[in-house]
């Protein structure tokens, strides 16, 4: 039996804030059964206005209330996720690829992790920038361009109504055979995955800092296959942050094959010397970080001389400051390394600048790409 009540129901699938408008709105599916001629309205009962519903690109149906006394039911978690796969969008649930993909076989494929803010899209040309090297270092071809890519990242931004969130851009060799010949895979898979970021993530890690422990294993050798690909193949991180996870700290100083210091598992490390910052080059394995590049221009922009060099682990233990720098991470203070406490063991001058820098940055639309613009494609890129 078909127990819905009668009337102008409408079933309430999802209830959220519109971050892109600012308007508040009803994510709604309907639900309509004719209430029988002979039923009398129930005093009391339902009393709501319409204003305009309308219908949005999902298929959803929008409308507002004055005064929401009716019978409906009201998921105030969002909808589900939708999550861009060669170019159509499914619900999280039933996003999927091939368990033959080599991006889940070997490891073969390349990714990026970005940042939307307030709206923009923080550097989202240098993230597709690096995307691209990559790409053609592991030789997969899209059948994207540049800016077909950050139209995509932006449609998927706009489908699931962020405005601050995490993005994960995937790129994988493709569906193929069990054998890793890459000539098996002749598409790859594109896949962008969208979350939620509170706007306060990270801020006790930015105030009190974090600890960190250096990793047995090392970077490997640069050529060509090391951490300057920011490929799939994220082992040698994965099993450092055990090494973390296992001495009761936040992070991990990775060496690289000589035993100079490269960067942390899963981010870029700065030290602060007599007020020089400094950096390990590209040399030591490091991945060509895009906060990195920006917090150097911001450093100089401040009036610090940066440099890039070889660091070894006596110098960074005895540096008067630490910090590292990430995309989920932004800036971040480390207090302390393998047990030795960086200075006074708290966040030191030079990092709360740089951090008080970057927070501006992040909230400057100049510093990406709008969600709401659609890129233009320039003519002789066109497909
Ligand atoms: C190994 C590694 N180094 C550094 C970084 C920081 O790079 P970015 O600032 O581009 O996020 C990341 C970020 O994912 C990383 O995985």
């Amino acid at each position: 039996m078909n127990s819905r009540p009668y009337g102008p129901h409408v079933r309430v699938s999802a209830c959220k804030a519109d971050v892109l408008s600012g308007e508040s709105m009803l994510l709604t599916r309907l639900n309509y059964r004719p209430r029988p001629k002979t039923r009398k309205p129930c005093p009391g009962r339902l009393r709501f206005r319409w204003r305009l519903p309308f219908l949005d690109h999902q298929g959803s149906l929008h409308f507002y209330t004055r005064n929401t006394h009716f019978s409906f039911w009201t998921f105030m978690a969002g909808k589900e996720p939708f999550v861009y796969i060669d170019g159509e969008y499914h619900p999280k649930g039933e996003a999927k690829i091939s368990v033959y993909d080599h991006g889940l076989l070997y490891g073969d494929g390349v990714f990026e992790g970005i940042r939307a803010y307030n709206g923009t899209v923080f550097r989202l040309r240098e993230h597709v920038e690096r995307l691209f090297e990559g790409l053609r270092v592991i030789r997969v071809n899209i059948p994207l361009t540049k800016e077909q890519v950050m139209n995509a990242i932006v449609e998927t931004l706009r489908r699931n109504n962020l405005a601050d969130a995490y993005i994960r851009l995937v790129i994988t060799r493709g569906r193929g055979n069990l054998g890793l010949d890459p000539r098996s895979c002749p598409k790859p898979s594109i896949i962008i995955m969208t979350e939620p970021v509170l706007p306060a993530h990270g801020k006790e890690a930015r105030e009190k800092g974090v600890t960190a422990v250096i990793s047995s294993l090392r970077r490997d050798m640069v050529d060509g296959t090391s951490h300057e690909v920011k490929s799939l193949n994220y082992i040698q991180s994965v099993l450092s942050k055990f090494q973390a996870i296992d001495s009761g700290t936040d992070e991990v100083v990775m060496l690289d094959h000589r035993g100079m210091v490269s960067e942390f598992h899963g981010s870029n490390l700065f030290i602060v010397k007599q007020g020089i910052i400094h950096t390990p080059t590209s040399a030591a394995g490091i991945l060509h970080g895009v906060t990195r590049a920006r917090v150097m221009k911001l450093a100089e922009e401040l009036g610090y001389e940066v440099r890039e060099r070889d660091i070894t682990p006596y110098e960074l233990m005895t540096a008067d400051e630490a910090f590292l720098t990430g995309t989920m991470a932004e800036v971040v203070p480390v207090v302390k390394i393998h047990g030795v406490a960086i200075a006074e063991g708290k966040p030191g001058p030079v990092t709360r600048e740089i951090i008080r820098g970057f927070q501006r940055i992040i909230q400057d639309p100049k510093e990406g790409v709008p969600i709401r613009e659609t890129i233009a494609i320039p003519a002789k890129t066109r497909n």
